[in-house]
């Protein structure tokens, strides 16, 4: 399963690409306010230059199919390697329906069941966002979700791929990988979690005093 960033944030974007292990970035319109980001243009190509490689996901705020289709056709404008992001409605589909037969990578968002999956999938989408974490904050299995799209996806060969989105803990990283996610979204707060375990921490000092202790007793290593 491939990781993306989830965040508008330059400095968590910088840092997350610095660890070698992220593969693309996904922006909505709540990051972007939440970083004071008024000139989209700008922060979309600075984060296109920090993650040349990745997928940049930069999300449609109008409504109707045509201003969709003109908001996507300027944002691939601004870097070769942006997905538009396209809310899971009627008119968003027809946007994606044109972005597929126009080779525009698109990235279906606020899916929340298989059928709009399904939907997405039919429409040519690059990527379906299968939100977890808000499904879960009202009481139903968001990885059963994950779940249940993957396996639709894998059993009728769509090209589309299984985002994993609205991550909110490591387990949910876990669960997603293990449910058929090809890719999760996560915020890098989640990110850096993902690296710790006490044991670790313990065996790394444990090594580290004994290879000193070594040192000290001036014992030429074996
Ligand atoms: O960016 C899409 C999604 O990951 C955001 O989810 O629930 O954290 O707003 P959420």
């Amino acid at each position: 399963m491939q990781l993306f960033v989830d965040t508008a944030n330059l400095d968590e974007i910088q840092a997350a690409a610095a660890l070698g292990v992220i593969s693309g970035v996904t922006t909505n319109p709540t990051l972007l306010a939440k970083n004071n980001h008024g000139d989209v243009k700008s922060v979309i190509q600075q984060i296109a230059k920090l993650v040349p490689h990745g997928p940049i996901s930069v999300e449609c705020v109008t409504d109707d199919a045509e201003s969709m289709i003109r908001e996507g056709e300027t944002f691939v404008t601004w870097s070769d390697n942006i997905a538009v992001k396209v809310p899971m409605t009627v008119e968003g589909m027809k946007a994606v329906h044109h972005f597929s037969n126009n080779g525009i990578k698109t990235n279906v968002t606020l899916v929340f069941s298989a059928n709009q999956a399904l939907l997405a999938a039919n429409a040519g989408a690059t990527f379906i966002s299968s939100f977890v974490g808000r499904v879960d904050d009202i009481g139903f299995d968001g990885i059963g979700i994950i779940r249940e799209v993957a396996e639709i996806i894998e059993l009728h060969s769509f090209n589309s791929q299984v985002l994993a989105a609205s991550i909110r803990h490591p387990l949910h990283v876990t669960q997603s990988a293990a449910a058929g996610a090809h890719i999760a979204t996560i915020p890098f707060k989640v990110i850096k979690q993902m690296y710790d375990h006490p044991l670790t921490e313990k065996g790394v000092a444990s090594f580290k005093a004994d290879w000193d202790q070594l040192q000290k007793s001036n014992l030429t290593p074996a």
